[in-house]
């Protein structure tokens, strides 16, 4: 096989009290992406999409994942990449762990799967330490395995596939500017014992919610007092959108990653859609342009097309 075509899902990040350790995908939006074998040994990237984003590999997401990759074999050949973006660069839900991942995953199948899972989110770090300045895996790993994961370790990486009862996420992507670089250096760098104690024990109560499948737990732990605060004061509207999404019947979210996305679940689609009117209500009387999704939570992480 000299060329493959994969799909690379979007994925949210944080899920409220799981600051660069939780995560899910979607199933939509994805990205596609086409890597063929080259001769020589360098990496080529075309782009399909009016994104603008550098096609020099060392400044392409893509592109430095890629090179991890040749840099981890004895490969005598390159590669080309095709890709055509469908999430959207700086909207919070995972696009440049998508580029990473969907290059890296490809990559793999044309030399015969010798890196595993665990190993093609390493190599597809070195894409978000260029993307964010931070080497974090929690939109890496689920867009890799699919489904709610959890990275209980960087060094070593070590990931926690976690069972998780039917969802739909709401994602609205206001669009507004928030680095991810920016939204990491206003965080605190210390964190009062009593928050951490209340941040641990929603984030462990969360996990053991969506194993269990008790979407009261779930509602009940998704609770931020850390991050979000700081946060939020970056998204014009935030606290206008939760309200009114859980008035229309969402069981809770908060910030998708670093913003300026913002994400909702629900326990049918029904109330995903009702979810995503009352967004729009509230997001069109702001003049801000935006987009928004409806999405089961993806079982599959990057799928071959
Ligand atoms: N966990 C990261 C953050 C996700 O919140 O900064 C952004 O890539």
């Amino acid at each position: 096989m000299d060329e493959i075509k994969v799909l690379a899902p979007a994925t949210v990040s944080n899920v409220v009290c799981g600051f660069d350790c939780l995560g899910f995908a979607l199933e939509t939006p994805f990205d596609e992406m086409t890597v063929r074998r080259i001769s020589e040994r360098a990496i080529r990237i075309v782009h399909h999409d009016g994104f603008g984003l550098p096609t020099d590999a060392e400044q392409n997401v893509a592109g430095v994942a890629l090179q991890a990759l040749i840099n981890a074999t004895e490969l005598d050949h390159g590669f080309e990449v095709e890709i055509t973006k469908h999430i959207k660069p700086g909207s919070g839900i995972g696009s440049s762990a998508a580029s990473a991942c969907g290059a890296v995953v490809a990559a793999n199948h044309l030399i015969g799967e010798r890196f595993t899972k665990l190993e093609l989110v390493e190599l597809a770090m070195a894409g978000e330490m260029l993307a964010s300045g931070s080497r974090h895996a929690d939109n890496l790993a689920p867009c890799i395995y699919g489904g709610f994961t959890l990275v209980r370790s960087t060094e070593p990486l070590d990931i926690v596939e976690i069972d998780f009862p039917p969802l739909y996420a709401t994602v609205i992507h206001p669009q507004i500017e928030i680095k991810t670089s920016e939204a990491r250096a206003m965080l605190p760098k210390d964190v009062p014992l009593r928050e951490a104690v209340r941040n641990w024990s929603n984030l462990g109560s969360l996990v053991a919610a969506l194993a269990k499948g008790d979407y009261g737990l779930i509602a009940r732990s998704m609770v931020d007092t850390i991050v979000e605060p700081v946060r939020s004061s970056l998204i014009p509207k935030f606290d206008e959108l939760k309200a009114a999404s859980l008035a229309a019947g969402a069981i809770g979210g908060g910030i998708s990653g670093s913003g300026p996305s913002v994400f909702m679940l629900s326990i049918t689609h029904e109330t995903a859609i009702s979810v995503e009117r009352a967004m729009h209500a509230v997001y069109s009387e702001t003049g801000i342009p935006f987009n928004t999704y409806v999405s089961r939570i993806g079982h599959q992480g990057v799928r071959v097309a």
